[in-house]
């Protein structure tokens, strides 16, 4: 499983890659609005730090409509891949956009269900992304989701990669690792977290300590 971060702060975004820590980003409107800032110019400088996949979300509802934005968003950079919506209109628009010359890669988002998410795969999407942390607020386990997605995918030969989503706390980006999804989406905080342990501060305080009443030179 490789990261990808879920967030439209350069700064973050700038932090998170120059560390080695994501593959790409996902971004999505309201990650955007947050921002503030235009949002194809915002693409263009995310596109300047990340050599990977950036997502960007179209808005339209129409698959007509999508597919124009697509194209646009498309290109703003080479490694923009536009997500859509898991809807008819949405699909629709996938099944055009993957038979593109060249293909435009897309990630369809906001996947509940495993059926939607093999719906979404043969239409030709090239991810899709199951909102785990939504499906947990409604009372459903949003990591059997992934699992299950996984599985049919593997079962199935499905040519699709699984981008684990709505990650909001490590225990599920690891368990998204263990049932075989190809990316988690997380947001920068959630990266943090999965880097830090108290035992590794204090290990290297430990080391540091006894270096230096040891009195020996570097
Ligand atoms: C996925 O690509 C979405 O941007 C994201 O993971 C949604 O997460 P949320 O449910 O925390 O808003």
């Amino acid at each position: 499983m490789r990261f990808f971060l879920d967030s439209a702060n350069v700064a973050e975004i700038e932090e998170a890659w120059e560390g080695g820590l994501i593959a790409g980003v996902t971004t999505n409107p309201s990650l955007v609005a947050k921002e503030g800032k235009d949002f194809h110019a915002l693409l263009k400088v995310i596109a300047g730090i990340v050599d990977g996949p950036i997502s960007a979300e179209v808005l339209d509802t129409t698959a007509e409509g999508m597919v124009i934005e697509a194209r646009v968003l498309a290109r703003v950079s080479p490694n923009i891949v536009v997500k859509l919506p898991v809807t008819a209109e949405g699909l629709k628009a996938a099944r055009t956009l993957s038979r593109d010359k060249p293909p435009i890669a897309t990630n369809v988002t906001l996947v509940f269900t495993p059926m939607q998410a093999l719906l979404a795969a043969r239409a030709g999407a090239a991810y899709v992304s199951p909102f785990v942390g939504r499906l947990d607020d409604i009372g459903q386990d949003g990591l059997q989701l992934v699992g299950d997605i996984c599985r049919i995918f593997e079962q199935h030969e499905v040519d699709c990669r699984v981008i684990a989503a709505s990650i909001r706390h490590p225990v599920h980006a690891l368990q998204a690792a263990l049932l075989g999804a190809h990316f988690a989406t997380v947001p920068f905080a959630v990266l943090r977290q999965l880097l830090k342990h108290p035992l590794t501060d204090a290990g290297i305080e430990r080391f540091l300590a006894d270096w230096r009443s040891s009195g020996l030179s570097h």
